[in-house]
């Protein structure tokens, strides 16, 4: 199985069968977990046959069953990029479990942090866990966003490496299933993006490693409050001067660089309309009878105006006084 088609087949499990995990897998876990420990610094732990950490009260309705291993991602309390570091070096262990003919999942919430067992020295503290064994199922494909909402270059533009890389991203696990992340193609690089939230640090260090594993590039993972940019994740309004009648059911509120699309049908007859896009001449489209405005959301509201002139009326000029 490559890495592509690991990704692919990939899908949350929670139901494992009653057996242990074959001895040459673990031993190839362990394997790939000694490399990523080396290689981040971080205290990554498999933890085998201990049923107490997903011993919760939520679990007592049948979330998890048979889930009795787990690989324990601990790291230093004082590390920054903890989060998103945990996320990077996980993956590639889930992807090489997936590799192993294992199932696992991801788990920040519904596991008891009291009773896990993994050894955490002072300094440390865990991040997540990651459920891992093999499966009664291979799970299922989650919902993904559009394409336009996870990414900020068209299909039609993307070089082939960035499109094996986006939909890797689109494929990978993150919490509740958020999709909190944003790609862009800057300088021939791909950037990612994601919100400041919680889990979402650790989403963005999947994302990064789908999306390097998938592509063969690197690149640049950035949280919106370390890159400085304006958030991504911030909606705009769009104000219509007196005019939002004239549109067919506006959108009134965008993210940044997300397509905007409004069309304008209340057209009458012998009239000429102008349009004003913050204050700035726009020349529309005229399509199925309507004007179609479209643009990308700038970091900013925008105020729409649209003028109207009847060009049957004759215009006199002013009368002259003697
Ligand atoms: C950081 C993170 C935390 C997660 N925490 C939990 C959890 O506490 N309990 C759970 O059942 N699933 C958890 N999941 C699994 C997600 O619900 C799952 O990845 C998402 O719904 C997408 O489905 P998929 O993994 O099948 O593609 C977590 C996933 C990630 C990435």
């Amino acid at each position: 199985m490559t890495i592509l088609e690991a990704i692919k087949a990939r899908h949350s499990v929670r139901h494992f069968k009653d057996t242990p995990i074959p001895k040459a897998a673990a031993e190839a876990l362990e394997n790939v977990i000694g490399d990523c420990c080396r290689e981040s610094g971080l205290n990554i732990q498999l933890v085998q046959n201990d049923p107490a950490c997903f011993d919760t009260l939520l679990n007592h309705y049948g979330r998890f069953r048979n889930a009795v291993n787990y690989i324990a991602i601990v790291g230093s309390s004082s590390d920054p990029d903890l989060d998103e570091r945990a996320g990077y070096y996980g993956e590639r262990i889930v992807l090489e479990a997936q590799m192993l003919g294992l199932n696992t999942c991801w788990v920040a919430g519904t596991y008891s942090k009291g009773k896990c067992a993994a050894d955490i020295r002072s300094g440390e503290k865990i991040v997540c866990v990651i459920a891992v064994g093999c499966g009664e199922d291979q799970g299922k494909p989650h919902k993904s966003k559009p394409l336009h909402k996870l990414c900020g270059v068209r299909k039609a533009d993307m070089p082939v490496w960035f499109k094996n890389g986006m939909l890797a991203a689109t494929l990978a696990p993150t919490a509740l299933n958020q999709q909190k992340f944003f790609i862009d193609l800057r300088d021939g690089e791909a950037v990612i993006t994601a919100p400041k939230a919680p889990m979402a640090m650790i989403d963005l260090g999947i994302i990064r490693y789908n999306f390097e594993a998938a592509s063969g590039h690197s690149c640049t993972a950035k949280s919106d409050a370390k890159s400085g940019l304006l958030s991504r994740f911030k909606k705009y309004k769009i104000n219509f001067d007196g005019c939002k009648a004239g549109f067919r059911d506006p959108a009134e509120c965008f993210r940044v660089g997300e397509a905007v699309r409004l069309c304008f049908d209340m057209i009458a007859t012998d009239t000429n309309y102008t349009f004003l896009v913050d204050g700035e001449p726009f020349s529309p489209r005229y399509e199925d009878h309507c004007y179609v405005l479209e643009f990308a959301m700038p970091d900013h509201d925008v105020t729409i105006k649209v003028n109207s002139r009847n060009v049957m009326l004759r215009e006199f000029p002013p009368a002259e006084t003697e």
